[in-house]
């Protein structure tokens, strides 16, 4: 479960999503027979599990600018109810899983993650509902774009209810706040002395063309005012995070105009609580948010930055490979860790796509699709490394057997299979069904900033993202080329500065090295909402979810059950470390 989450519970690893298609709504049958209705009505999801859990389905306005135009949004909403009852029940807790674009439906209905919230996060008394957020999942209208054969699409879906009248979409220009620093130069060659292989000069173009496709599907079936991709940017489904509250509300028979929203979002869930939170602080309830996202550069689209402890984080796997020793790390080698180092340079130095496509040789393509998966694989380890890196050095020695001769004889089948072989053995619990379309990051993300449709990228520009990290710098130019290739508009255009007083002080949560949400946003986010703590970890991982840290739940919990705040920058130490024989057994402190 944890490397498949790993892999999804993601602040966009794009080159990931440039590269894996996954299908939406692994369970079709989970909202089957569910009535949508304005107000909140609980019923069994339909389908069985061994654990009980509620469904329902919620309407709203498809524009909550013009709300009387008759066109409707539905809501899916999972519940894994708490048994407790009267002065012991303390709400329902929002939930995302990040993104954006993973089925927050999904996650929830996952017992074991339904579980782990409920134990370890909030502890008991808080029923824990995850949604899909617009256009996702299980969402009507639905923003399929139906750009793949084994993409379930469903015509039905495309469009919003009861539509009557339909509004002219207003769309605004504005230039990008980019400021691009001069003097760059060019290398791939990373500060802590590992060499990732460098991007050929076509993948920009290539990246560039996936997405003139992909937006020229999703015009086709989800720009018209009636469908989703004009209502897809975060502000609307924080919007939605309040209708959900109120309803919740008066289903209990409460005065819903003070409702509170419980909330606890994970990565791109940071993105949306803090728009939350910015437009209706009155209504913030118990709210964290984990693996933080520092707003100012998400709503410029310029995440040059985010990937900063990237590369770091990729030292220490060579540090305690080494240290660990071959026997618990497959890949380490030498009398230093600098000879392993050595070692994946050396093996790294054959995927020479740049080389290939100079040459004109007809492994170009598939070598630029090898180094996209080794980056994707290298980053996915570093969202849980506890959990990954025994399976990541596995990958490396073979993958370093299966390169040692000449190119031409390389077997690309057998490479392509080792590339995806899992980081972390499976464990007990299920597999998560949550998935992310290829282009769900940019439905949502491109909306959430001024346009920069077709906008060039100069080369000055692509260098500062490369260089910001080796290991995934290139994922964030990816999602930067795509907001400049996408071309539908939100219709609520939001894009106000972040921060102010709530009714109840936020808790951030970082960890040390966290490859895509670093520790200091979580300082920065918490100094823009007054009241607001951060506890960080120090952890290599993304997220508290992939933590395994007792210090960092029992603040957790402590907030959502007493209410209690750490104290400014809290820390919590290293509990745990890769390549370890036994994990440290958890004891949750009372
Ligand atoms: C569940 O879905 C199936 C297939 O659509 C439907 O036939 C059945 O009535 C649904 N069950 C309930 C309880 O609504
Ligand atoms: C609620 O009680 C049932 C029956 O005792 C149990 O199976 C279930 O796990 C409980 N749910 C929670 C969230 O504790
Ligand atoms: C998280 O919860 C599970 C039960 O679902 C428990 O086994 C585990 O020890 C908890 N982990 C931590 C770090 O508290
Ligand atoms: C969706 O795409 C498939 C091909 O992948 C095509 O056969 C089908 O007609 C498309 N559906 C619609 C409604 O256009
Ligand atoms: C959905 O809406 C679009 C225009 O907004 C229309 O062209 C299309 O026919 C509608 N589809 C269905 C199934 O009603
Ligand atoms: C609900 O609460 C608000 C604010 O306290 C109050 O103005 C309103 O009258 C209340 N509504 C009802 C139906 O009691
Ligand atoms: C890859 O190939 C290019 C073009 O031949 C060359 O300029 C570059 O130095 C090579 N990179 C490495 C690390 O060998
Ligand atoms: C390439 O590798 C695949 C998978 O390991 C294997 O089935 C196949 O026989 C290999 N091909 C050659 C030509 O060795
Ligand atoms: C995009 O930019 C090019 C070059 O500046 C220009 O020719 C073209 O008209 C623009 N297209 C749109 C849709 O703005």
């Amino acid at each position: 479960m944890i490397a498949t989450s790993a892999v999804v519970l993601a602040l966009l690893s794009s080159a990931d999503a440039f590269y894996t298609v996954k299908r939406q709504a692994a369970r079709e049958l989970l909202f089957d027979g569910i009535r949508p209705s304005k107000e909140i009505e609980w019923s069994p999801c339909n389908e069985t599990q061994t654990v009980y859990m509620e469904c329902a389905r919620l309407i709203v306005p498809l524009d909550y600018q013009d709300p009387g135009n008759g066109l409707e949004a539905i809501i899916p909403i999972v519940k894994y109810p708490t048994n407790a009852t009267g002065a012991a029940y303390k709400g329902a807790v929002l939930t995302n899983p990040g993104g954006p674009g993973y089925l927050g439906t999904e996650f929830i209905y996952n017992a074991g993650i339904a579980k782990e919230i409920a134990a370890n996060v909030t502890g008991p008394g808080y029923d824990i509902l995850g949604f899909d957020i617009r256009g996702v999942g299980y969402s009507v209208p639905y923003g399929s774009c139906n750009v793949t054969a084994d993409e379930l699409f469903d015509p039905l879906r495309q469009n919003a209810t009861e539509g009557n009248e339909f509004t002219k979409r207003f769309t605004r220009r504005l230039k990008s706040a980019a400021t691009i620093p001069a003097g760059a130069k060019d290398t791939e060659k990373s500060p802590y002395g590992f060499f990732i292989p460098e991007l050929p000069p076509s993948f920009l173009e290539q990246t560039a063309a996936y997405a003139d496709a992909w937006t020229a599907a999703c015009v086709a079936y989800t720009s018209a005012d009636n469908q989703a991709g004009p209502h897809m940017n975060t502000v609307v489904t924080a919007t939605d995070m309040l209708w959900i509250a109120r309803a919740l509300a008066r289903a209990r028979g409460q005065n819903d105009t003070n409702a509170l929203v419980h909330y606890y979002g994970i990565s791109y869930g940071s993105v949306l609580g803090q728009t939350f939170a910015t437009l209706y602080p009155d209504h913030v309830g118990k709210f964290v948010m984990d693996g933080i996202v520092n707003m100012d550069g998400w709503q410029t689209r310029t995440e040059t930055d985010i990937v900063r402890n990237a590369d770091q984080g990729f030292f220490e796997f060579f540090k305690q490979c080494f240290a660990a020793g071959p026997k618990k790390c497959a890949f380490a080698t030498g009398i230093c860790y600098q000879d392993t180092i050595n070692r994946f340079n050396r093996m790294m130095s054959r995927f020479n796509a740049t080389q290939a496509e100079v040459e004109e040789s007809p492994l170009a393509a598939p070598l630029l699709a090898l180094v996209a998966q080794l980056r994707a694989t290298i980053l996915d380890s570093l969202y849980a490394a506890i959990d990954s890196w025994e399976g990541l050095a596995v990958i490396f020695n073979k993958l370093d057997k299966a390169t040692k001769g000449p190119i031409a004889r390389w077997n690309v089948t057998e490479i392509t299979t080792i590339l995806s072989l899992p980081l972390s053995p499976p464990s007990g619990l299920p597999p998560a069904p949550l998935q992310l379309r290829t282009y769900s990051f940019f439905q949502t993300a491109c909306g959430d900033a001024p346009s920069i449709y077709n906008y060039t990228i100069s080369p000055v520009e692509e260098y500062t993202y490369l260089k910001a990290s080796a290991v995934s710098g290139h994922a964030r130019l990816v999602g930067r080329v795509s907001c400049s290739r996408y071309s539908i508009r939100p219709k609520w255009e939001w894009n106000e500065r972040i921060g102010g007083k709530t009714k109840t002080p936020i808790l951030f949560m970082g960890n040390t090295l966290d490859p895509v949400t670093p520790w200091d946003d979580a300082v920065k986010a918490a100094l823009k909402f007054p009241g607001a703590e951060a506890v960080i970890t120090d952890v290599i991982a993304h997220s508290t979810f992939f933590s395994r840290n007792t210090c960092a739940y029992n603040r957790l919990r402590e907030y959502f059950q007493q209410g209690k705040l750490p104290g400014t920058n809290y820390k919590c130490a290293e509990e745990q470390r890769p390549f370890m024989e036994t994990p440290h057994t958890t004891v949750i402190e009372q």
